[in-house]
């Protein structure tokens, strides 16, 4: 059966194929308390308590209300409500309810509005490195785009760099800040720039907001659709998993002009039939509930962000935060490995802990940046909560291999 794959299940990367992160894990699991795998954008804190209560308190009720069942597709219409209130009061986003619908995480609103939106041939352009947008594009039958994105301007993928991949075929624009996984932010101006450029072009705009929360310092979010003659061209995408630490819930939620809600939720339907009702519960606590935990969790992955920087600069690699402004938003340290080879094979993972160095591997994670000819390396913010002191863990991957020293022991 393998041998007759359809081209779009090709190349994916599967557990059996040994993705990265897979053998990230792996590795780290080996070392048990000495090292956590750092690969996935999990952030380590607890859903937060008014939320797990709220959906034992909806588990707890009468059976006769029938509280877990199959939900509508597009999502429970006081979630939607609740949804819509928030996007209200906290973004400045007016969707009602009936424009918004409800996923199972954002990677499955992704999935509906690309196979919603792409044809054989179109083109879709998102920042590289970035979010895998490509092969979601790739799945859809689309053409994925890369726009290289630059350390010398701090990862913000500019209209001026968009602008020079376009092409008659381009169909839709990723846009994606705080960017994982250079946390770089883009700044309102860009936004606007952006704007102007998918008007021009008569672009779609997919607008990844799952990091919109976590930005540090005195950088600020502005969503693509808030602009004039945006919305109609835009789908924003947000969720619980990041500001909230609750990816294992698995709810995300695509709001689009009027009528593309129904057309993701049909196309959504042949993937789930609706979203889990236990984890809807979570959400309507969520969004109507209080909003300080989003600061408290910020406030930690903040703390986790200094810590790692100074780790890294400690042994002796030139982070992106250390040297340039600082790593704006999201749960990951973009760190430049420099590099002298051009041999892709000599790509590294290690786990790194504070008493010592262990190698874990090869293979390749990120695409290549190759207008900065450095390597790009993913960490994500952590911390051993069990030994703080003693242990924290960092994954790194490189284009070019490792490049550092083992940080001094005792
Ligand atoms: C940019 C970006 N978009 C979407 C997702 C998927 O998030 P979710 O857990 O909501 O499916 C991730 C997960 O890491 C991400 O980094």
């Amino acid at each position: 059966m393998l041998a007759a794959l359809a081209p779009r299940a090709q190349g994916l990367p599967t557990k059996k194929g040994g993705a990265a992160s897979d053998e990230i894990v792996a590795a780290a699991a080996k070392w048990g308390d000495a090292a956590i795998p750092l690969c996935s954008g999990d952030p380590d804190l607890p859903t937060p308590l008014h939320v797990s209560a709220a959906v034992i308190d909806a588990l707890q009720r009468d059976e006769s209300e029938k509280t877990i069942h199959y939900e509508s597709g597009p999502g429970m219409l006081a979630l939607r409500e609740a949804i819509s209130g928030h996007m209200a009061s906290s973004y400045g986003l007016d969707y009602p309810p009936d424009d918004i619908a409800v996923t199972q995480g954002v990677q499955m609103g992704l999935t509906a509005c690309f196979l919603a939106l792409c044809s054989e041939g179109d083109e879709v352009l998102f920042a590289a490195p970035g979010y895998g947008y490509g092969s979601q594009a790739s799945l859809a039958g689309a053409t994925p785009v890369e726009v290289p994105v630059r350390a010398d301007t701090d990862f913000i993928m500019t209209a001026e760099a968009v602008e020079a991949k376009i092409t008659p075929r381009s169909k839709i624009l990723c846009q994606c800040s705080p960017l994982n996984p250079s946390g770089a932010v883009t700044p309102p101006h860009v936004v606007e720039e952006l704007a102007a450029l998918a008007i021009k072009h008569d672009l779609l705009v997919i607008s990844d907001e799952i990091y919109s929360d976590m930005i540090f310092d005195e950088h600020s979010h502005v969503s693509i659709a808030s602009f004039p003659g945006m919305r109609e061209r835009t789908v924003v995408l947000r969720g619980c998993s990041k500001s909230y630490a609750m990816t294992g819930w698995r709810i995300g939620y695509i709001a689009g002009p009027p009528g593309f809600a129904q057309i993701a939720t049909a196309v959504g339907g042949h993937m789930a039939l609706s979203v889990s009702a236990v984890s809807q519960y979570a959400a309507m606590a969520v969004f109507n509930g209080p909003q300080e935990v989003v600061a408290e969790y910020n406030a930690i992955n903040a703390e986790r962000r200094k810590y790692m920087k100074s780790r890294l600069h400690a042994m002796g690699f030139t982070t992106y935060g250390c040297v340039c402004a600082g790593v704006r938003g999201c749960v990951y340290i973009a760190a430049f490995v420099p590099c002298d080879a051009n041999s892709r094979r000599s790509c590294c993972l290690a786990l790194q802990r504070a008493r010592g160095l262990h190698d874990a591997g090869a293979r390749p994670l990120l695409a290549p940046n190759s207008d900065t000819k450095r390597t790009i390396c993913q960490y994500r913010l952590g911390t051993n909560t069990r030994k703080p002191q003693q242990s924290f863990g960092v994954v790194f991957l490189g284009r070019h291999g490792l490049r550092t020293r083992p940080p001094a022991r005792g």
